[in-house]
């Protein structure tokens, strides 16, 4: 599969192509996205959606609003991306990766005022456009730094969706196991249905069955019998934010299947770009997590299982202790504990591989 990875994001004659996840794996149906508007909207209905992909998703937002934008000067398209990033800011508040490409999309904004208003769109299309490139790069940096803790023969247990359709293309969890899988070795994995919203039964299922990767899906609730039985090798699972001390943040769920693991002594391992780590954040109580509607858990796709007006509890994520992480994969290699991110992160920018 290595030849053809498809980009989650295609720019076209200023509209941003990506598929609606929310309609697959049934239907695979293009948004052309033209409004910003639009693009926050499928933000927050997760059409979009994935750490990596959302900051890919803002990035492009930024640049698709400025490039719509008919102001005469480029102070004019400055205040333009501005109002772009005041308003994707707004849209989902865990993944750290889109604070962080919106944040990167104004560093370049604000030093290009000077440019002529074409050169001027032109570089925050330009920035984007890395942003997207730089995460395939990453992607397959992950998986090439994971494949040490992969046995030749080897059951993987996943939660969530964190491949292709997560990022710009290839993943961070999935990344390795597609490394893995391209590299020979024997791969089953076992997929969590991911309630509420299904993302491991509807996207990762989709993709590893179009990597010809064996899988069979569980409901999220049959992860610990699956472990107790000796039928799993390793877990991975990627992450919407991690603080300095290794704390992480991902999907609901997350949490149970890593004290699981710890329990039954199988190895927890989270796989994430470097762009996925907030220093600001000490520990990951501090971690912002969205709460979503009720409808999501009272039922699917419209259709109610539960008597209505049933009050829900409906948190998108949850925060695993970085005591119960094995490993830390990222692009610049692999973290053990005790983490200590900014220390890793201070090495990397020195251009020191990161095996520790
Ligand atoms: O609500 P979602 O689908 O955006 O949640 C996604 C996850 O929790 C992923 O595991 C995480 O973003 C890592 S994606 C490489």
């Amino acid at each position: 599969m290595t030849a053809d990875i498809k980009p989650t994001f295609h720019w076209e004659e200023g509209r941003l192509i990506f598929l609606d996840q929310t309609l697959l794996p049934q239907r695979e149906v293009e948004i052309r996205c033209r409004e910003l508007p639009q693009l926050a909207e499928a933000i927050k209905s997760l059409r979009i959606r994935g750490a990596p992909a959302l900051g890919i998703a803002a990035a492009f937002g930024v640049a698709l609003h400025v490039w719509h934008d008919r102001g005469p000067t480029s102070a004019d398209l400055l205040r333009s991306a501005e109002e772009a990033a005041d308003i994707l800011r707004k849209t989902r508040p865990t993944a750290v990766n889109l604070f962080w490409a919106l944040d990167r999309m104004l560093s370049v904004a604000r030093p290009s005022v000077h440019l002529p208003i074409a050169a001027f769109k032109q570089r925050l299309l330009d920035e984007a456009q890395a942003i997207l490139k730089e995460d395939l790069e990453t992607g397959r940096a992950i998986g090439a730094n994971g494949l040490k803790l992969i046995p030749q023969k080897a059951s993987i247990i996943t939660h969530c969706n964190a491949g292709g359709l997560a990022t710009g293309g290839y993943g961070t969890a999935l990344a390795v196991v597609f490394a893995a899988a391209e590299t020979g070795r024997d791969i089953h994995v076992f997929v969590d249905e991911t309630r509420p919203l299904l993302q491991g039964a509807r996207l990762t299922a989709y993709e590893l069955k179009r990597a010809g990767i064996d899988h069979t899906l569980i409901a999220d609730s049959m992860a610990a019998s699956l472990l107790a039985q000796g039928k799993v090798n390793l877990a991975i699972v990627g992450a919407d934010r991690i603080a300095s001390n290794g704390d992480v943040a991902n999907k609901i769920g997350t949490y149970s299947l890593a004290i699981a693991c710890d329990y039954h002594s199988v190895p927890f391992y989270v796989a994430a770009p470097t762009s996925t780590v907030d220093l600001s954040l000490p520990e990951g109580s501090r971690i912002p997590i969205e709460h979503r509607a009720p409808e999501e858990v009272r039922g699917w796709m419209g259709n109610p299982a539960v008597p209505e007006g049933t009050p829900c509890w409906n948190p998108a994520f949850d925060v695993t202790p970085a005591k119960l992480i094995s490993a830390i994969i990222t692009e610049e290699g692999v973290l053990y504990p005790p983490y200590d991110l900014p220390e890793a992160l201070k090495s990397h920018a020195q251009g020191v591989k990161q095996d520790v």
